[in-house]
């Protein structure tokens, strides 16, 4: 090794920088994709570099293609920003490089993950006794949960998926909503259930199903099923009734899994409860910790209410491993579609400790009180708010020209990403566009949000 300055220096001043500079800077990235392609594209090189020198060359090559998402006015997609616990202690877990696969080897991140579990648990009040797995994000999630479904609702009917896998099993039924996160139909493709064989229950106007509506599609089915629930809508956030579903659909060969991305989180403060009550009763649950809960990327949290199904899904053994045979002392790789993987869980062990109960609450209510705040200002400005539930809204801008009102609202995105004090993302919503606000972060203020809607309602009249 050279002598020279230390790379993890030179890395602590670069990323200290990049967090220093997040409330002033654009939003946006400065340049796009085919600069960054432009910037880092150079020869493989034939001699090793200096590393401190590599890493220095790094971030200021990269600078100016990040997106400013820990910022307080970033509201594109679903994407929460990393508290500074939680950053570092992923600094942490690169610096430890620990496989946390198995507990005996390995036993530090693995009983950090352990308990990070349990308190996930409580945070969302799910059962104490689910099983959990610490996955890559909610796509993740919800294969793991609904290859687990798979594996148990199989098993109801005398069928070893394990063994035998599909090949002459029963057929599985799955339900559906209309509004589902289109991950749940990469886990059906996933699993060899396929996205197209899903019976699909038609959603309101927020995106919501009719809970009726929904137990009659279970009750018109028999045999092994998996229904699948959202609380959280990517757009507008609308919840489906799960609580009221889990209490209606119960049969022993029938899996309720909820997907919960980000709207699980809402179980953790006093406000917001009631509107995810009664759901801990499904079988299943998959979220994010990188979405609401400020952690780095990347954290999903596949929870399951039967580990034995959990774990027969997703368990490897082999001689070369050590047995993890201790019913307390958990083997994170019984729970992962995963192998070997970095400690992923200890910065949602450091997010839950900066932040306890109360903290995880009052970030909940605020994302929700941001969301209200900046879709009441641009209401105010004139534009039309499609729908606004937890921490999301939809808006629309009607066309002062009154020509294309498309058209319009894509363009008041498009100059609004491109000034840079805010950034928002598009979508289409019940057929028109629309733009999305996703307040996630926990550094989201009133005051961004005032300059948020201001940037956004300023485009719209810059455009008339
Ligand atoms: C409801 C829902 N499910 C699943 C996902 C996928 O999560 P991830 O991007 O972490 O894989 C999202 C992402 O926004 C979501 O909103």
């Amino acid at each position: 090794m050279p002598d020279g300055p230390d790379p993890l220096e030179i890395a602590a001043d670069a990323a200290r920088e990049w967090l220093e500079g997040l409330a002033d800077r654009p939003v946006r990235p400065a340049a796009g994709a085919r600069a960054m392609l432009d910037a880092f594209a150079t020869p493989l090189p034939e001699v090793g570099e200096d590393p401190a020198e590599v890493v220095r060359d790094l971030a200021a090559r990269a600078e100016p293609g990040l997106m400013a998402n820990g910022s307080g006015r970033f509201l594109g997609w679903v994407i929460g920003a990393a508290l500074p616990a939680a950053v570092a202690a992923d600094w942490l877990v690169s610096a430890w490089d620990q496989n946390c696969a198995m507990s005996e080897p390995f036993p530090a991140t693995t009983m950090i993950e352990q308990v990070a579990a349990g308190w996930i648990l409580e945070v969302l009040d799910l059962p104490r006794g689910a099983s959990v797995g610490f996955v890559t994000g909610g796509q993740m999630a919800n294969v793991t949960c609904l290859a687990a479904a798979r594996n148990h609702v199989l098993a109801v009917h005398g069928w070893d998926v394990e063994a035998h896998g599909l090949q002459g099993a029963p057929r599985v039924n799955v339900i559906v909503g209309a509004e589902r996160h289109d991950s749940i139909d990469g886990a059906l493709r996933a699993i060899g259930l396929g996205a197209a064989t899903a019976a699909v229950v038609p959603a309101d106007a927020a995106g919501r199903v009719d809970a009726d509506a929904f137990a009659a599609a279970a009750a018109a089915v028999e045999g092994p099923t998996i229904a699948c629930v959202q609380v959280g809508n990517v757009n507008g956030g609308a919840v489906d009734p799960a609580g009221r579903i889990a209490a209606t659909v119960r049969r022993d060969d029938l899996w309720l899994h909820v997907d919960g991305a980000f709207g699980l989180w809402a179980r953790a403060a006093r406000s917001t409860r009631p509107l995810v009550a009664g759901l801990e009763r499904a079988d299943s649950w998959a979220t994010d910790a990188h979405k609401w809960l400020n952690t780095p990327y990347d954290c999903g949290v596949a929870v399951c209410a039967h580990p034995e199904a959990h774990r027969r899904a997703m368990g490897v053994r082999a001689a070369y491993l050590p047995a993890g045979d201790d019913a307390v002392l958990r083997d994170p790789i019984d729970y992962n579609p995963e192998l070997s993987r970095r400690a992923r869980a200890v910065p949602v062990y450091a997010a839950l400790r900066t932040l306890g109960r109360a903290g995880v609450a009052e970030l909940v209510e605020r994302c929700c009180a941001m969301a209200a705040l900046a879709a009441s200002r641009l209401a105010e400005g004139g534009a039309e708010v499609l729908h606004q539930e937890l921490n999301q809204a939809v808006v629309r801008f009607r066309d002062p020209r009154g020509v294309d009102d498309d058209a319009h609202t894509r363009s008041v995105l498009a100059t609004v990403q491109e000034e840079g004090t805010c950034y928002p993302s598009g979508t289409v919503w019940r057929g028109v566009a629309g733009i999305r606000l996703s307040v996630t972060s926990y550094r989201a203020g009133s005051e961004d949000m005032e300059r948020a809607a201001a940037a956004m309602l300023a485009a719209h009249g810059a455009l008339g």
